[in-house]
């Protein structure tokens, strides 16, 4: 099973994954979780990731491409995964459809999360994220913490992120306007696309998106739900 989560930042694509690759016993490989790990360890990847990030700026091909690769190389990710934040670019989605190829393999389909880009702000502006795990994700009024600060699931401490500034929001959603929605059509060429509205409870797109997986054939049947999602 392998999928691919595409849509404007802050239109739930962390918050679907983390259950969606639950239910289907895939992980969920997030490209900004993975810079945000780097970034946290201090490690080289991470520091030439950072001011790309701060300045919501995509971070260049060559280093996204080489560390989404190694992800996907992992055992676990053996029999499929779910992306999130990757592919951003056309030139990143042409890379992929060639990754898969040398495997023998290719995406399932490609959900497209659709929001007016108002909303994605307002959601962004409230985003509280678990400093434990980044899967956690909530917000100060949507999907809001039992106590505020802590999360839900493991106590961790929640944080703004850094690139959640109104200022750098906006300047994230006009790269993703300019440069990643290209990709829509990309997939669209390649009959894989599906867009599910993303407006609505998060328990409500989650179901648009089982939806559209069982009727592409993908075998989604909601088990449990999210550990932050109420
Ligand atoms: P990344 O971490 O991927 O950020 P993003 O794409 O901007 O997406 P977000 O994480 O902001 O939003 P989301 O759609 O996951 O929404 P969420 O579920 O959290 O990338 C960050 C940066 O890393 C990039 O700017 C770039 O610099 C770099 N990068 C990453 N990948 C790259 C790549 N491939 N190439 C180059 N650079 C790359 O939800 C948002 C909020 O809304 C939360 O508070 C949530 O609780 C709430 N919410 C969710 N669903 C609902 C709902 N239905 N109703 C109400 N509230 C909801």
């Amino acid at each position: 099973m392998r999928i691919v989560l595409v849509g404007l930042p802050g239109a739930g694509k962390g918050t679907q994954a983390a259950f969606l690759a639950k239910n289907l016993s895939v992980p969920h490989i997030s490209t900004g979780d993975l810079f945000r790990m780097n970034i946290g360890q201090g490690t080289q990847l991470g520091r030439q990731a950072q001011e790309y990030m701060r300045a919501g700026q995509l971070v260049p091909d060559e280093i996204t491409i080489g560390m989404a690769r190694s992800r996907m190389e992992q055992p676990d990710a053996v029999h499929g995964f779910l992306l999130d934040g990757f592919p951003r670019n056309v030139f990143q989605a042409e890379a992929l459809d060639q990754l898969l190829k040398d495997d023998g393999h290719s995406l399932d389909v490609v959900l497209n999360l659709v929001l007016p880009h108002e909303e994605a702000v307002t959601r962004i502006a409230g985003r509280r994220v678990c400093r434990h795990d980044s899967s956690h994700v909530f917000h100060v009024t949507y999907n809001a913490p039992h106590e505020p600060g802590l999360c839900d699931a493991c106590g961790g401490d929640l944080y703004q992120r850094q690139d959640d500034t109104e200022e750098t929001v906006r300047e994230r959603l006009e790269v993703f306007d300019r440069v990643t929605s290209p990709i829509t059509e990309h997939y669209r060429l390649r009959n894989l696309l599906v867009g599910i509205s993303a407006l609505g409870s998060v328990a409500d797109v989650t179901e648009r998106s089982m939806v559209a997986l069982r009727e592409r054939g993908v075998r989604a049947d909601r088990v449990s739900t999210p550990a932050c999602d109420r």
